[in-house]
């Protein structure tokens, strides 16, 4: 899409947004023009409570499909759109609420954490949600006797095990985007940029993990580099997060750990499918009531832990 264009469609959904009441929040991994129409840009957690606090009168969220619920489930009485409705987390969809429930009387006593990339059903089903911004003080704030099963991302997972010295039983999903990073593929970023300092996602896998100088979520991540005296950084999560490193700290340089690293899922969302979810208010995410209300526990625990 040429700017010309992009300046015409932004300018319609800014005006249209106004007109409807409406809030644009955005994920960091959304394309850059996406991001720049939004009001707000952020990682899970602060989109979050962002969506649980705001007095718009429609979310149009533009991320993945567990983030538009979540938004859903936290502000019921708000129209939650979400512009392209396959716009789904593959990660999210390993596990579900029967599967949940099985692995449950298996283990009648365990407190069950879920990754917040997960379904309505499964948060229905868990004790308290996280974030990769907040898991380790989840995780710590529980009873220190009392096992947990941590769904459905084995390697957030190993990595709260490191941080926390806990035991946890620990579903074996995995974010494809994530995982599909290779120590190789780190190790060839830092030889080409041997004074960069490497920010990892604790979604990559813990041999990754273990070449970080910095694990930490997105918004930890932009956070980081602004901070640090550092003039370079090798980055090791979806490169849709390069628009607001490069538009928070222009001086600085960022190098992708590999240039896989992308979600298809979050690329789904574009300027016109915005236009048109403002035009017709649809599609919409609402969760039933039944499952909502045990969703919303899960989330609301863990916003009282941050
Ligand atoms: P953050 O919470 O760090 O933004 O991560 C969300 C996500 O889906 C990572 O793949
Ligand atoms: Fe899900 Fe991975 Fe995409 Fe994040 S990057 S939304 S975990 S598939």
């Amino acid at each position: 899409m040429d700017q010309k264009t992009i300046q015409e469609l932004s300018d319609k959904i800014l005006k249209l947004k106004k007109e409807r009441k409406a809030v644009i929040l955005a994920h960091f991994y959304q394309r850059p023009e996406v991001q720049d129409v939004a009001d707000f840009i952020g990682d899970s957690l602060a989109l979050s409570q962002r969506a649980a606090n705001t007095d718009a009168e429609v979310i149009v969220f533009c991320g993945v499909h567990f983030m538009a619920e979540s938004a859903s489930i936290l502000s019921p009485d708000k129209i939650v759109v979400l512009p392209d409705e396959n716009a789904g987390c593959p990660m999210a969809d390993m596990v579900d609420a029967i599967q949940l429930k099985r692995k449950k009387q298996e283990i009648p006593d365990a407190m069950v954490v879920c990754y917040v990339n997960t379904s309505a059903d499964v948060k229905a089903e868990s004790d308290i949600a996280c974030t990769s911004a907040n898991a380790v003080n989840v995780v710590a704030s529980l009873p220190e006797d009392q096992p947990v099963l941590f769904v459905p991302d084995k390697n957030l997972g190993h990595y709260i095990v490191t941080k926390t010295g806990r035991d946890m039983i620990l579903w074996q999903g995995c974010c494809a985007t994530h995982h599909h990073l290779l120590t190789a593929d780190v190790l060839k970023a830092k030889e080409e940029h041997p004074e960069a300092l490497v920010m990892v996602h604790p979604e990559c896998r813990p041999e990754v993990v273990a070449l970080a100088d910095k694990v930490t979520s997105t918004a930890g991540m932009i956070n980081f580099a602004c901070e640090s005296e550092a003039r370079e950084f090798i980055v090791a999560t979806e490169m849709g997060i390069l628009h607001p490193l490069k538009k928070r700290c222009p001086d600085k340089h960022f190098y992708m750990a590999s240039q896989s690293l992308i979600c298809p899922n979050m690329k789904k969302i574009t300027l016109d499918k915005i236009y048109q979810s403002l035009v017709t208010l649809e599609p919409r995410v609402s969760v039933p009531e039944e499952i909502r209300e045990r969703a919303f526990v899960c989330l609301e625990r863990m916003l009282e832990v941050v």
